[in-house]
């Protein structure tokens, strides 16, 4: 694994702390406070201002590039039949992720992954990126490439136009990030939108966030509302994924909505928890008992 040098951490942080990622509007957490616009540090304690997950760029990926080509995505088939047969196992141990659930893979705020953790089967997925997420940050797990691959067929087939935003992030990667959007916020404002380190999905390969020109490629809870927004939400499960983050689980997820952030289980459970309207962690530890 590779990691970003220090001159490229901060020349990143002071970009984004800069202010290159300051004139979003976003969606107030609260149903009962305002819309708000970012960095403006006299809004209301309990509204969350979000913008881009992501600080700068990392350096390119090692690996080779995949040779295969996407699948074609499995076709709706109606609502999903029976529980898929996954033998039942831990989802965690002492607050840490049983890595043997794979794509199943439990990670939030109480269950962490080792900082250590890096997927070895990354590939770069073969998607439409804003033109400032390079390297890693391109990369998903194989499955989950295939699987993003496809979507975008499916989305362009229906006129949606959607890019990735940010795919893969190292546990260091996620330490400059949390850290930047900690001194910009404060930590108890950045734990609404981002993941301490070890704690975000975005390290396990499985997680994609993606955005629409429609909402100038941020990460904006107005992308909920967009065209492209409501297509995640009724066909990301045809694909294997799930809008991770709703919000209406916002207590149970401890995060807010973020209609933007996609995270692969496969085709079967995703199916089945688009069906159920559950949070995963609702699901899975239901599912494994
Ligand atoms: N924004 C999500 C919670 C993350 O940082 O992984
Ligand atoms: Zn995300």
């Amino acid at each position: 694994m590779r990691y970003p040098s220090l001159l490229m951490v901060c020349g990143a942080l002071t970009f984004m702390l800069a202010g290159c990622t300051t004139n979003e509007q976003v969606e107030p957490k609260e149903p009962t406070t305002q819309s708000s616009t970012i960095d403006e540090p006299e809004t209301e304690p309990n509204e969350t201002n979000v913008n881009q997950e992501d600080v700068g760029d990392v350096e390119s990926p090692t690996e080779e590039e995949p040779t295969e080509d996407a699948p074609i995505a499995e076709q709706p088939t109606g609502p999903a039949e029976e529980e898929p047969a996954t033998a039942a196992q831990p989802i965690e141990v002492n607050g840490m992720a049983n890595l043997d659930l794979d794509e199943l893979i439990l990670v939030n705020k109480q269950i962490a992954l080792p900082s250590d953790y890096q997927p070895s089967d990354l590939v770069e997925a073969k998607i439409d990126f804003v033109d400032s997420t390079v390297g890693e940050r391109r990369m998903l797990r194989k499955e989950a490439a295939r699987a993003i691959e496809a979507l975008m067929k499916g989305a362009k087939a229906d006129g949606i136009d959607l890019k990735g935003t940010s795919a893969f992030r190292s546990y260091d990667y996620q330490v400059n990030l949390f850290n930047a959007y900690v001194e910009r916020d404060g930590k108890e404002q950045a734990m609404k939108y981002s993941a301490p380190p070890g704690h975000s999905e975005h390290q396990t390969g499985l997680a994609i966030d993606v955005s629409s020109a429609s909402v100038n490629y941020q990460l904006t809870q107005n992308l909920g509302e967009m065209v492209e927004g409501k297509w995640l939400a009724d066909h990301a499960h045809e694909y294997g994924f799930i809008i991770r983050y709703q919000k209406a689980f916002e207590n149970e997820t401890e995060y807010m909505y973020e209609p933007w952030h996609l995270r692969y289980i496969g085709i079967e459970h995703a199916k089945r928890v688009h069906e159920l309207n559950q949070p995963y962690d609702r699901y899975i530890a239901e599912f494994m008992k």
